[in-house]
């Protein structure tokens, strides 16, 4: 059977202005046809995040229709898109992660004996769903206990048991090694071949380019088009993202290095479960220099951060900010040796 022809998800004219007026989608158009995955990019800000919550029912159109197989729907909560087929996988993990793989993938919706969950069905089960999509996952493991790519296997399976059939995955590779981008993808293609469909966000378009078969380019809320996944070079997408020829190489100016400005000495770190988030990291920055902190999300960037900047004191070791210990010393003064922080989440941590 041909999948390729049959329409599941078309988006027409989809608007969304935010209460603060932030007009994060402006007229968007996209339709997924049966067995394909999708990719939707397009730089920071420029509404991918927004049209998916808008199919997901999370959040609530300003304008325009949504086609569910043809059949016009609204989503009023993402329950209701649940009920028609539809699971996402946000940017961010929403597990529990003091519960096991199999409660969480069956949470709120446990099998039940005599009015208890019946602990020994939800691992069969969970058994039995990784076995069908080939997942390497034990399902009696607490979620704290588990890898990111591992969380990752776990909100999928949570979306398929749910009884989806369109998959919606919101960066999905920000948080994995390469090794698990592969192992991603194999699962997708074996999904596509299955019959689902996927709409996939990323940043990455060399990943784009290898796993999709359409891909739609959103700039400032805008559709600019549906491009066949061997259509465009992996410049013409970045070029068409940000609306101008995109300058991938930059002449370096030879700088002479200066004294030590940032020296971090056996950093440690642990969670509330005692788990290690930094382990002995160190590290020297000399003035003129700039320095490339290289890491999947979730290996302790985003801590690691946070102690330079004296939101976290938590740690053992020592930072010290042109020779002096950042412990004892407040955020204001921290700021005032000249040190600035952009975070990655500007809507949420943007203040400090
Ligand atoms: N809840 C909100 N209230 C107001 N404005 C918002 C809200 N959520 C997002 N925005 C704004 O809407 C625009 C689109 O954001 P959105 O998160 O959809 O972009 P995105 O393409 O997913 O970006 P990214 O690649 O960074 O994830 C941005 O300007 C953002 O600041
Ligand atoms: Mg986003």
């Amino acid at each position: 059977m041909n999948f390729l022809t049959r329409k599941v998800l078309e988006l027409k004219n989809i608007r969304k202005v935010y209460d603060n007026g932030v007009v994060a989608n402006d007229g968007i158009d996209l339709t997924l046809n049966q067995s394909e995955i999708h990719a939707i990019v397009g730089e920071n800000g420029a509404g991918k995040s927004t049209l998916m919550n808008i199919v997901f029912g999370e959040i609530k159109p300003t304008a325009g229709t949504i086609l569910l197989r043809g059949e016009q729907v609204y989503f009023g909560s993402p329950k209701q898109a649940i009920e028609k087929g539809i699971g996402m996988v946000h940017q961010h993990f929403k597990l529990v992660d003091s519960l096991t793989v199999a409660h969480n993938i069956f949470l709120g919706i446990e099998p039940k004996k005599a009015g208890f969950i019946d602990k020994n069905k939800m691992i069969r089960l969970t058994s039995e769903l990784a076995e069908k999509y080939k997942f390497r996952i034990d399902p009696e493991a607490l979620v704290r206990d588990i890898s990111v790519g591992e969380k990752q296997k776990v909100e999928i399976l949570k979306v398929l048991a749910r009884g989806a059939e369109i998959l919606i995955l919101d960066e999905p590779t920000a948080v994995l090694t390469p090794q698990e981008t592969e192992e991603l993808f194999t699962e997708l293609r074996t999904f596509k071949e299955t019959g689902y469909s996927i709409i996939f966000i990323s940043h990455k378009l060399n990943e784009v380019k290898s796993i999709s078969d359409k891909i739609t380019v959103i700039r400032k809320g805008k559709t600019l088009g549906t491009y066949d996944g061997s259509e465009l070079s992996e410049s013409e997408l970045s070029n068409l993202m940000v609306g101008r020829e995109v300058v991938r190489s930059f002449d370096k100016v030879l700088v002479e290095k200066g004294e030590v400005v940032l020296d971090i000495h056996n950093l440690k770190l642990v969670n509330d479960f005692g788990k290690k988030k930094l382990n002995n990291f160190n590290l020297s920055l000399n003035r003129g220099v700039i320095l490339g902190v290289a890491g999947v999300e979730g290996n302790g960037q985003d801590d690691l951060v946070k102690c330079i900047c004296g939101l976290n004191k938590e740690y053992s070791g020592e930072i010290l900010i042109c020779n002096r210990d950042i412990k004892k010393l407040g955020i204001s003064e921290i700021r005032d040796l000249g040190v600035a922080h952009i975070p990655e989440d500007r809507m949420t941590d943007g203040l400090h």
